[in-house]
């Protein structure tokens, strides 16, 4: 993705790795900081994930793939057993980063599936990090090509409606729905963002923004509760959505907030479509039902956290002290609100009954 750092437009992907280094672009510290965190081992790269300094269905897959790489590294004997027991404890622990995005057990799994068919440990290390670089370009590959899938859906002058950010930064490269945003960009289609601010993290607003601000994409942020009233009055065309995770019979888990987008799309007759590459798609997963949804913590929605005018992050409570909260991160649409799928491989569309 295009950067401008100090008036210097550079390329970066959201995470890669240096040495036994795992770097991201350090996303709580955006828009008004670019930084890039730097974790030493695996456990450090899990609490990365956690705690949300990369997030992002298709980017935590990568950062735990890097992960499983740190872990290997660790590793100084010889014995094949105990090495597949460490290996086995940080996929363990880092899958246990977050429950709901897909791509995260996708990529730990792939890692760990290839190593056991290692027969040293040190065939097994130089797979390992093989197999993460592997991992992480071909997610980057998939995102551009869910760009060439969908743009086609992006008319001139379009003005697309997307919820949270399923940006470049929520991936390796180039995003899932903001993916055919780009193209559409570059082939001076001159799309127009309506961004979600998506509270309670604000990704929309924080990250979203800061992405289109980098592509020159024209856009305005609106508070959640302003899609509707945008739909109603004919300025939505189009809205396009990442996932976190897709069930086999095409329902999907994203941000909260999703699902009351797609039904609002159905409601004014507005196309809603999901942008995600084939690493999201649970097959063992019959239905939305079966997807784990997280829950955060209460501080996220009865806090805001900013900056205050020295650059330094404070956070300011916003309801009374002795109110409690509930936090759902992520809400399922049914397969029947979505238009359709678009994916690496084309459009899936799925029975609307
Ligand atoms: O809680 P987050 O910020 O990790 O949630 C991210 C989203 O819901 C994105 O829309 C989703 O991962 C799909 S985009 C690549």
């Amino acid at each position: 993705m295009k950067v401008n750092v100090n008036g210097e437009q550079q390329d970066y992907r959201t995470v890669w790795m240096e040495g036994s280094e795992v770097c991201m672009i350090d996303q709580p510290k955006l828009p008004h900081r670019f930084e890039i965190y730097r974790s030493k081992d695996y456990r450090e790269t899990t609490d990365a994930i956690k705690n949300m300094i990369v997030r992002g269905a298709p980017a935590i897959g990568a950062t735990a793939a890097y992960g499983m790489v740190q872990a290997a590294l660790e590793f100084s004997g010889n014995d094949m057993e105990e090495f597949s027991n460490l290996i086995h404890e940080a996929a363990a622990t880092l899958t246990s980063a977050r429950p709901t995005a897909y791509d995260l057990f996708h990529a730990v799994d792939e890692i760990e599936s290839k190593l056991r068919k290692a027969k040293s440990v040190s065939e097994a290390l130089e797979l390992a990090r093989k197999a993460a670089k592997e991992y992480a370009d071909k997610s980057a590959e998939r995102c551009k090509k869910i760009g060439e899938a969908g743009e086609k859906f992006i008319k001139e002058n379009s003005r697309i409606l997307t919820h949270c950010n399923a940006g470049a930064l929520a991936c390796v490269d180039y995003g899932t729905a903001l993916s055919p945003i780009r193209l559409a960009k570059y082939n001076g289609k001159e799309p127009f963002v309506f961004v979600d601010e998506t509270r309670p993290r604000c990704q929309g607003s924080r990250l979203t923004s800061w992405e289109l601000i980098q592509e020159e994409i024209d856009h305005s942020i609106i508070v959640d509760n302003a899609a509707g009233h945008f739909m109603q009055k004919g300025e939505i065309d189009i809205v396009i959505v990442g996932a976190d995770r897709i069930a086999k019979n095409g329902d999907i888990a994203n941000k909260i907030g999703t699902y009351e987008k797609a039904v609002l799309a159905k409601e004014n007759g507005i196309p809603f479509y999901v942008a995600a590459p084939e690493s999201t798609f649970d097959r063992r997963c019959a239905t939305g039902a079966d997807i784990a949804i997280e829950e955060r913590g209460e501080d996220e929605v009865l806090s805001m956290f900013g900056i205050d005018e020295n650059g330094n992050p404070v956070s300011i409570k916003i309801s009374p002290g002795n109110s409690k909260a509930r936090n759902p991160a992520f809400d399922v649409t049914p397969a029947k609100y979505i238009t359709g799928i678009i994916t690496e491989n084309g459009i899936l569309t799925y029975s609307h009954d």
